[in-house]
């Protein structure tokens, strides 16, 4: 770490001089954190996006460069079953190989729902309470189970919630899953800048930091010495999902095995939009290669274009859920980070020149922050295969507290599932006169992954308003 006074030198060479305006009236510890934290600041990589982002405008891609990709289809036919089992017996085979872990992103704040700590904790059993945690923390127990394979567990924290996950792992005794199994390393942040481009401090003894978003998993793996143990675990596939969707098929064998016999570097699946208002990104080739393209830089004239037969042009929306090959991830991280930033605008609770804290109003958004998207990637891999997933089994995230994409949708889409699962093993299910059901279904993953083990103990019938665990 460079010296007080090197340090004090750099910032004020890069124009953040008044990082140390309030240094001498901290006490030891503070002058210490606020020194750690300026260390780590890459002032030339702040500077740089000022320039790029807010002292001028980046431009957004047209959407009169893209070009719908190429996406395997849920299979319909005959002969598309039949390659579906084929991905899924080469799925199967590298799990029993002990080639795949599974890769969970958590660094992520969660504001949209309004939690503190780790949205990972949220409950959403609709019986048992389970935490989101606690399901991905199953069905990982159950491949290991059906593979009889070591599947280990990498989940990405950032500052914001590292000590809890790792807290709420250890009081839950790791789901049982053993402690080594599980590998929780945080993420790097990355400074939020004012609207003149300087770096915002959030008190007189700390920069305003925030996690660089998912796209940071590619450099945090890497940091972490994670691509190094995965290595020495005989791990050489990773399946990536995101903390707050409770229906991710962790592990879905077949997408692997699309993946692989595809010989892609990063896979993606995609999901029907519900409309072409959702907010989702949608996958488009831009000079051929393959990117997701954020809803908000897709112009709605775009957004709302057809095809002859009346469905939307973009329909493929990406779900974050991908398999990555661990050679591309230490590829790109060869070179230094790679992936580009994006901006976001935000209300960032700060102090101002006197060292007071900011009064923003309402709404105001005083300050930029940066973020990098892992989907960036796939304009880097030399080969990528897209799956498309059916929204029933593969999607639903907590992403609000209410509305769309909250725990009541959550919960809701959790139980159709379950319902259709004991549905097709002979169950007759009770439903209100508006067609929702009259019953409250819980399913554990080490009961049943994607509806396989119900024959035994699927029940005949649902009384009205009963409760059914299994
Ligand atoms: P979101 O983009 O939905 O963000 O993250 P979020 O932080 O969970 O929620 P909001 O936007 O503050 O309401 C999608 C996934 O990416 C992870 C999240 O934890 C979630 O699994 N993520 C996001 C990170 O791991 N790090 C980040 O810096 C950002």
């Amino acid at each position: 770490m460079k010296t007080l006074d090197e340090l004090k030198a750099t910032a004020e060479r890069h124009g953040h001089g008044h990082l140390f305006r309030f240094f001498h009236e901290l006490n030891d510890a503070e002058k210490a954190k606020l020194h750690e934290q300026v260390s780590a600041v890459e002032f030339e990589v702040v500077n740089k996006l000022v320039d790029d982002f807010v002292k001028s405008t980046a431009p957004v891609a047209s959407a009169a460069d893209l070009k719908p990709a190429p996406v395997v289809p849920l299979p319909t036919t005959d002969e598309q079953r039949q390659a579906a089992r084929g991905a899924r017996a080469a799925g199967d085979e590298a799990f029993r190989r002990g080639r795949i872990a599974c890769f969970l992103v958590a660094g992520g704040q969660g504001t949209r729902l309004g939690l503190n700590g780790p949205k990972g904790a949220f409950k959403i059993g609709p019986i048992t309470d389970r935490t989101l945690f606690h399901i991905h923390a199953e069905k990982i127990l159950a491949l290991r189970r059906r593979y009889n394979a070591g599947v280990p567990w990498l989940i990405m924290t950032s500052d914001a919630n590292d000590a809890e996950t790792k807290a709420f792992f250890a009081t839950h005794n790791y789901f049982g899953l053993g402690a080594d199994t599980v590998r929780i390393f945080k993420q790097a942040n990355m400074p939020a800048v004012g609207r003149d481009g300087t770096i915002l401090m959030a008190s007189k003894a700390e920069i305003a930091l925030s996690p660089n978003g998912h796209g940071g998993s590619i450099k945090a793996l890497h940091d972490s010495g994670s691509t190094a143990w995965l290595r020495e675990h005989g791990v050489d596939t990773l399946f990536y999902f995101q903390v707050d969707n409770c229906l991710t098929q962790i592990g879905d064998p077949t997408f692997i095995g699309w993946h692989l016999l595809g010989g892609s570097k990063m896979s993606s699946k995609a999901c029907r939009k519900r409309d072409w208002k959702e907010k989702v990104g949608v996958f488009g080739v831009i000079d051929g290669k393959l990117n997701v393209v954020e809803y908000s830089d897709l112009p709605e004239s775009a957004a709302r274009e057809t095809l002859p037969d009346g469905s939307l042009k973009w329909w493929a929306g990406s779900i974050a859920i991908h398999v990555i090959d661990l050679g591309f991830i230490e590829q790109l991280n060869k070179g230094g980070f790679q992936l580009p930033y994006h901006k976001a605008e935000k209300a960032v609770a700060c102090i101002g020149a006197d060292g007071a804290p900011l009064a923003l109003k309402s709404g105001e958004k005083n300050g930029i922050k940066f973020e990098t998207f892992v989907f960036d990637a796939l304009a880097q891999a030399e080969r990528t295969v897209n799956v498309e997933a059916s929204r029933e089994d593969d999607f639903s995230p907590v992403k609000n507290a209410d509305g769309d994409d909250s725990p009541m949708t959550a919960k809701r889409d959790m139980q159709e599932m379950y319902a259709r699962w004991l549905g097709a093993a002979g169950t007759s299910i009770p439903r209100k006169a508006d067609g929702t059901l009259d019953c409250t279904i819980e399913i554990s993953p080490l009961t049943s992954l994607e509806g396989e083990n119900l024959a035994g103990v699927a029940p005949a019938k649902i009384a009205p308003g009963a409760a059914v665990l299994l």
